[in-house]
């Protein structure tokens, strides 16, 4: 009887506690719901998108990190602007410094709610996207590159204090201050030296029979845990998506946590967040893919660069050739001058030769041809870099042709763990295509145009030399200017005709 009795109470409150689980996830649902769809009002950019192609005064570009926005940052920006027209701040774990009102170029990875911070009426966004596989494989492998420099240090207490020690006199800013790195770097640091401790108290060199960089256990986290781990859903994991509707963790916006924690737990609610994102890549002065990087480029000085060159004309600024103080957020040289020099000067971090900035004279194609010589410059250097920080994790060795060895499971794991960055980057896809037809477009008008003046001005010139004899002349230049049109007309053709046939729909 009473263990009838019994059972049946923790059975009544078994079932209590279920329902009230049911109603605590309800509860914790609609709040979710609610807040999204406030967030989601109050962010949906309602103005024109007319005049979203000219740019305004200030130039934010949105760095989505590991998408290559470095090289437009050293080879074209630092180009086009001065360092007196940098906002001060860019890339640092300072944040937004307002002190220097009337800056133009802002460049950072902080998320589009830094926006709150700036006159939104006169700021133009630029941002890159990239295929979210490539730009996950390149998180895992950047975090490893730079956290392995460390592994010069004996042990991870030296390491941190050396670099907590070494870090306020260097000017230039580390990777270690940047988010993300600044959580992932020393996350990652962590795992290298608590590996190398174990391999080392084995004191047996097992080594490993297969070759997959990506599964090498014994000296650094597998891909397949990275892509699991509570850091990478935080940081990682959709953070285009987040990072262009302002709601990572390095938001400005206070609720931004609470609607990640409500996205991630509420999938269905991703698709708000995602609608969000589009609607401010569409505002967007311009649209890059990591993946289209030749053509990204040549549209980045067209679209953007030629107004910068004329913006500053109009200004008439000054452009000298200031001191420029570089800092290189991602590719960490402090660091490594640091472990180099063992802690001798710590001046500022070089500047590389190729980023002076002179904007004297400076035509888009000038630009273009700059930026050929800057970009394989600065992937020397980043080659270089990285086969220096590898050594230390060898035989783990990362490449393209590695990245086939990953087996399919963990490419659809991560497909799915991003599948709004898969939507967005569609879209993205899309709206590049559609920059590309504008330009185009912009370009036929315009010799178009140029078409019509020459036929006016032969007529106007075969009215004023109807009777003179020195008109020989003028025909000749009109001969001249009649070639001159063609071969353009030509090229104008041929690039168009290449720029279709390589378009993938
Ligand atoms: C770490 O390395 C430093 C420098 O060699 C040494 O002084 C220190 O005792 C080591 N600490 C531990 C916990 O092994
Ligand atoms: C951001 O993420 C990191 C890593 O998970 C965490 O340590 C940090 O506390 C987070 N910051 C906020 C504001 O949530
Ligand atoms: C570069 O850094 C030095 C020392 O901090 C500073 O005096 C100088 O004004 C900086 N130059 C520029 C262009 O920011
Ligand atoms: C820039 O152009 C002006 C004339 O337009 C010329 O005098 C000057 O030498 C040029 N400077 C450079 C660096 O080419
Ligand atoms: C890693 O691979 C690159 C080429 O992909 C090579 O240049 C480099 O020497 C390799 N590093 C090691 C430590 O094997
Ligand atoms: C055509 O001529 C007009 C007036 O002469 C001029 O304003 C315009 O800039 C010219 N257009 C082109 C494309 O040269």
């Amino acid at each position: 009887m009473e263990s009838t009795l019994r059972i049946s109470i923790i059975l009544v409150l078994l079932s209590l506690v279920f329902a009230s689980s049911h109603v605590s996830s309800d509860k914790d649902f609609s709040q979710c719901e609610t807040t999204v769809k406030s967030w989601v009002e109050s962010s949906i950019f309602t103005g024109s998108k007319d005049d979203k192609l000219s740019l305004k005064d200030l130039l934010f570009f949105l760095h989505i990190p590991r998408t290559g926005g470095r090289s437009y940052f050293y080879c074209f920006l630092r180009k086009l602007y001065t360092s007196y027209q940098e906002c001060p701040r860019s890339y640092d774990k300072l944040r937004f410094d307002p002190s220097k009102p009337n800056c133009r170029l802002m460049v950072t990875h902080d998320d589009y709610s830094l926006m709150s911070k700036l006159p939104k009426e006169q700021t133009s966004v630029v941002t890159v996207l990239r295929n979210p596989i490539d730009r996950l494989f390149s998180s895992y492998e950047f975090a490893i590159e730079v956290a392995a420099r460390f592994l010069v240090h004996p042990n991870l207490t030296s390491a941190t204090q050396m670099s907590r020690r070494i870090r306020p006199k260097s000017r230039g800013v580390s990777t270690l201050d940047i988010w993300p790195w600044k959580y992932l770097v020393p996350w990652m640091r962590e795992d290298l030296f608590a590996r190398r401790d174990a391999r080392k108290s084995r004191k047996v060199v097992e080594s490993e029979h297969h070759n997959n960089p990506y599964n090498m256990e014994e000296m650094i986290m597998p891909l397949r845990a990275f892509i699991n781990h509570p850091v990478v859903h935080e940081i990682i994991h959709n953070g285009a998506t987040f990072q262009i509707a302002g709601l990572t963790n390095n938001s400005y916006l206070e609720e931004s946590h609470f609607i990640r924690h409500c996205v991630r737990t509420h999938p269905e609610l991703g698709k708000f967040v995602l609608d969000v994102a589009k609607s401010r890549l569409d505002h967007m002065l311009y649209v890059g893919l990591t993946e289209d990087h030749k053509k990204s480029a040549t549209m980045f000085a067209n679209m953007v660069g030629a107004q910068v060159l004329s913006q500053s004309e109009s200004l008439s600024l000054n452009f000298g050739q200031d001191a420029i103080n570089i800092t290189d957020p991602e590719d960490d040289e402090s660091i490594q001058n640091q472990l180099n020099t063992n802690d001798q000067q710590q001046g500022e971090v070089p500047t590389p030769k190729s980023a002076k900035s002179t904007t004297k004279n400076m035509t888009v194609q000038k630009l273009m041809d700059e930026y050929e010589v800057c970009i394989s410059n600065l992937r020397k250097s980043q080659s270089t870099r990285r086969t220096f920080s590898l050594r230390w994790i060898a035989p783990a060795n990362f490449s393209k042709e590695a990245r086939l060895m990953v087996p399919e499971d963990i490419l659809q794991q991560i497909l799915s763990l991003n599948s709004l960055d898969v939507e967005l980057y569609k879209y993205a896809q899309n709206i590049f295509l559609q920059q590309q037809k504008h330009l185009l477009q912009t370009a036929e008008n315009f010799f178009n145009r140029q078409q019509k003046n020459a036929s006016v001005e032969a007529e106007r010139l075969k009215q004023v030399c109807q009777d003179l004899y020195h008109c020989i002349s003028w025909k000749m230049i009109l001969l001249g200017i009649t070639v001159l049109l063609i071969i353009g007309v030509v090229i104008l053709v041929l690039t168009a005709r290449r720029r279709t046939s390589k378009l993938k729909v």
